[in-house]
């Protein structure tokens, strides 16, 4: 089943329990939550305390991007905050397999994500530990960015890694995800979809993210 999960990176800060509201009426399956630290990314957003309260306004699941420097440090606030899946990063300066397992000793998903110029092969020796793998397919720290389509490769060696093993996994995308984009990702074996600008900016955000998971079925490449 095809997933979109919209970043909260586009929304309108002002009034964010409205929109991950009008979110989840549009038939959202995850909210993607990207936090920002101004040192592993050059920006800053939110934190645990934010995410404990935003957590009220919906029922659909939390899929939290941590662009932080040292994801271990903060992995417990961010599950007692509410967080369903936790993605990091392998650039980060965290022990990666204990940060994986810290975020998996709270019975919440791990995952793991790369940057555009780090290799997919730093994630293999984890993947058999993680529920879900995210592509970067824009450099982190900015919404409203172009798709990078040479990180498709990336993406279909991650299908056939995880086709092989028969592991439960899902393949996310992130960065630069429209209705024409979405269709190269879901071809290369992508089926989470994450959209900020794309979906926020829209005139009719339902339609938009029917439309988006119609052409994800309509493409998609197991
Ligand atoms: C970028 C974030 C992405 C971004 C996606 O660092 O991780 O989630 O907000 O936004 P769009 O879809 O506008 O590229
Ligand atoms: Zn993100």
């Amino acid at each position: 089943m095809m997933k979109i999960s919209p970043s909260i990176l586009s929304c309108d800060y002002g009034k964010i329990a409205e929109e991950l509201k009008n979110m989840e009426a549009c038939g959202v399956d995850y909210m993607h939550i990207d936090v920002m630290d101004g040192h592993f990314v050059p920006n800053i957003t939110l934190g645990a305390p934010v995410v404990k309260c935003i957590k009220k306004a919906t029922a659909v699941p939390f899929d939290v991007h941590l662009m932080i420097s040292e994801p271990l440090k903060y992995i417990d606030d961010f599950a007692a905050a509410g967080a369903d899946i936790i993605t990091f990063h392998t650039e980060c300066d965290s022990p990666i397999d204990e940060t994986i397992d810290r975020i998996l000793s709270h019975g919440i998903r791990a995952s793991l994500t790369v940057k555009p110029n780090t290799p997919v092969e730093e994630i293999l020796p984890y993947l058999d530990k993680l529920s879900m793998v995210l592509v970067m397919t824009v450099e982190p720290g900015f919404g409203g960015q172009s798709f990078m389509e040479d990180m498709m490769p990336k993406v279909s060696l991650l299908r056939k890694e995880i086709n092989r093993r028969g592991l439960d996994c899902e393949i996310e995308v992130d960065g630069g995800i429209n209705e024409k984009t979405i269709a190269i990702a879901a071809k290369a074996g992508a089926d989470v979809f994450v959209s900020g600008n794309a979906i926020f900016s829209s005139p009719d955000r339902k339609a938009a993210v029917e439309k988006f998971k119609a052409i994800a079925e309509e493409n998609y490449c197991k």
